[in-house]
């Protein structure tokens, strides 16, 4: 199996171990969630980490975000979004260049 390189845990420290938060599960509050996400402080760290990896796997994905910003930049490499939260994953399943369990 190919080794991936870069392991994001975002916001998930505090949580490993534990269920998801449930408000992470309602596909309507994650449809909301991207309108937050404009303009990200965080992505301008975690982005380039991404871009220099051969492949990634993004551990709490959420909807998606980080690779889906990844793939529009022109990551060519494996890219693959691991979340819980069904409610998260359906609107980051909207990209099928990417990996997402
Ligand atoms: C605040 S969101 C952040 C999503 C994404 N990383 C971002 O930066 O936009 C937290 C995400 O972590 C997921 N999560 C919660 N507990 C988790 C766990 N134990 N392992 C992996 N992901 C988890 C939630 O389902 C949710 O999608």
């Amino acid at each position: 199996m190919e080794l991936l390189s870069v392991l994001s845990v975002v916001g998930l420290v505090w949580q490993a171990g534990r269920m998801a938060d449930h408000s992470f599960a309602d596909s309507g509050l994650a449809a909301l969630y991207d309108l937050f996400c404009e303009g990200r402080d965080d992505f301008g760290f975690y982005l380039p980490l991404v871009m220099s990896a051969e492949a990634a796997l993004d551990v709490g994905c959420g909807t998606g975000a980080l690779l889906r910003g990844a793939r529009e930049a022109g990551h060519t490499g494996r890219l693959c979004g691991l979340d819980p939260a069904a409610g998260m994953l359906a609107p980051a399943r909207r990209r099928s260049d990417i990996g997402w369990v």
